[in-house]
């Protein structure tokens, strides 16, 4: 892991413009992190998510008729899991994530709460390929379930990637409920993404202090601060660690210099529209059976099928 976190490291900070995966902000602390911002009164996100899961969840069971099988991607600290699997009764539930300690923990926590449930974690990227369990590819109704919008996380083109990767892998008559942000007012999703107490600061942050605890480097963190943009022509949510002071940083026995305002990429958030997220979906094989939302119009749930 840590070879693998260096070698992109590496090859992040020689880039015109420096840039890192996102899904190295997700170490114990970021993971941590990442858990109180969903809780924040600014970050809109999940909790407009969760309004809108509570119509989804008494509508599924119809949905998906009895004892799926299903694959969450990303899955965290299991929060949303437990309310799936209490709505719809699955035999198998797979929690794929790249935070592997988190996980086990998650997954343990889960089969004591649910010990009629074949409850497997797989520690996985699920930017690259997913090898998911038997118990799971041989249940005959299979669900992924990708919600919180990380769909936006991707970058270009790296949706209808993903999509069209679990359409493979799930298989012919298959369903995914994928969650989505929708674009709306700028400053509400701006304050989303820079919370006033700062915890998506430090979060961002957090991934330079990683660098330094796993890779040996000394970067001066505190010469850093986090920025998050709006990029209408994207239609996305751009951040970054912006360094406030030239700087020097060597990791693994290399130099990268850092001039006064230059930016270290992190993540992209892309927001999208009920047609934007049809379209990806049906050049990535699935159809759109259902769409739900709340009353601002936020954030929007939907269910394909293969
Ligand atoms: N899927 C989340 C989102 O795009 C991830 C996220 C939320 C995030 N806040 C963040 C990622 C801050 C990086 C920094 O909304």
């Amino acid at each position: 892991m840590s070879n693998e976190f260096l070698q992109e490291v590496l090859v992040g900070f020689s880039q015109a413009q420096k840039s890192l995966s996102p899904k190295w902000l997700y170490d114990e602390r970021g993971s941590e992190l990442f858990e109180k911002i969903t809780k924040t009164e600014d970050y809109y996100v999940t909790r407009t998510e969760e309004l809108i899961m509570r119509t989804v969840l008494g509508e599924l069971p119809a949905l998906l008729g009895p004892a799926p099988a299903i694959t969450e991607f990303g899955s965290g600290a299991g929060i949303k899991s437990r309310r799936l699997i209490k709505a719809v009764e699955p035999s198998v539930y797979v929690m794929v994530d790249v935070a592997d300690e988190f996980l086990k923990a998650s997954a343990e926590a889960l089969t004591s709460s649910f010990p009629a449930v074949d409850i497997h974690g797989v520690v996985a990227d699920f930017l690259g390929e997913v090898t998911l369990p038997n118990a799971f590819l041989d249940a005959p109704s299979r669900v992924g379930f990708f919600p919180g919008s990380t769909i936006g996380n991707f970058e270009k083109g790296g949706a209808e990637a993903f999509l069209a990767g679990a359409r493979r892998d799930l298989g012919e008559g298959s369903r995914f409920l994928l969650g989505a942000d929708l674009v709306k007012d700028e400053d509400v999703l701006i304050a989303a993404y820079d919370d006033r107490q700062k915890l998506t600061a430090e979060f961002t942050l957090n991934v330079l202090r990683r660098i330094n605890r796993e890779l040996g480097a000394s970067i001066d963190v505190d010469q850093f601060q986090h920025v998050a943009l709006w990029n209408a022509e994207e239609r996305r949510i751009e951040i970054y660690a912006e360094a406030l002071s030239e700087q020097d940083v060597v990791i693994g026995g290399q130099t990268f210099h850092f001039s006064t305002g230059e930016r270290l990429h992190v993540e992209n958030s892309h927001k999208f529209t009920e047609n934007s997220v049809a379209r990806i979906a049906e050049r990535a094989g699935w159809e759109v059976e259902m769409f739900w939302t709340d009353p601002k119009e936020w954030f929007g749930v939907f269910l394909f099928k293969a």
